[in-house]
């Protein structure tokens, strides 16, 4: 059932006062994609923790918890951003996201198959492309902004690969090969999703860092430098196929 999120009392623009002129359409327009992005992460954390409660991995599911309360943050702050630019902080949200059950595996492969793609791929991706944006961006209230968001996508992805590294070793050979088999599936997953999200021609004039706005050529050249040089070799190390998985993504 789609669903109206309306963040309008919540994301308030507060001390951001955001004039972009010329750009002000393209701001809303990212920072609003942002903003859905973010909120929709939380009913995946939601999910997670069910899952992970389910195992019995309660501290785990505790920590996810809180995560999608960061997440829900995390959206009411680009939602802020979006208020403070002109825009309106409400959106339809089309399906509250279920997590995938993976019934061809058992229970505990299927959550560390919902670790990866989130965090291991999503939220390692994250930690890489806001952090280069952070890192054009002059210092100023949109910074601190994107300073806390960024903190806690790093957190995000620290818990996924300290699970994965904690749990892949308890896995039977059977589990592990239902893991192995699909990382093709959440590698072509994670383009498809993250191409959608960068536009591959568009750049900007210098100004437009100072709002968030970034070229999409580098994003996604900065997208597939993340997942060879950090995300493949660190699942390989863990000991599972990567760099063949991601080479087989398109026949996934
Ligand atoms: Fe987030
Ligand atoms: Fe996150």
């Amino acid at each position: 059932m789609a669903q109206v999120v309306d963040l309008r009392t919540d994301a308030r623009p507060g001390a951001l006062v955001i004039d972009a002129g010329a750009l002000a359409g393209a701001v809303m327009g990212t920072w609003r994609g942002r903003m859905i992005n973010e909120y929709t992460s939380s009913t995946v954390f939601a999910g997670l923790a069910e899952q992970l409660a389910a195992l019995g991995h309660a501290e785990d599911a505790a920590a996810c918890r809180e995560f999608s309360g960061e997440e829900r943050e995390h959206g009411i702050a680009c939602g802020s951003v979006l208020a403070a630019a002109g825009g309106e902080a409400m959106f339809t949200m089309a399906e509250p996201k279920r997590m995938p059950v993976h019934a061809d595996t058992t229970p505990r492969a299927a959550v560390i198959r919902n670790i990866i793609s989130i965090c291991c791929l999503s939220e390692t991706v994250a930690v890489s492309l806001i952090g280069a944006e952070r890192m054009e961006m002059p210092e100023g209230t949109l910074r601190e902004l994107l300073t806390k968001i960024w903190s806690d996508e790093i957190g995000h992805a620290r818990f996924g690969w300290t699970y994965l590294a904690r749990e892949l070793p308890q896995l039977t050979d059977d589990e592990r090969a239902a893991v192995e088999r699909y990382l093709p599936v959440a590698f072509a997953a994670l383009e498809a999703h993250e191409l959608g999200h960068i536009p591959a021609a568009t750049s900007w004039p210098a100004e437009a860092a100072a709002y968030g706005l970034c070229d999409g050529a580098d994003a996604r050249t900065l997208f597939f430098e993340t997942v060879t040089e950090v995300i493949v070799p660190q699942l390989a190390a863990l000991g599972l196929r990567a760099e063949h998985a991601w080479n087989e993504r398109r026949s996934a």
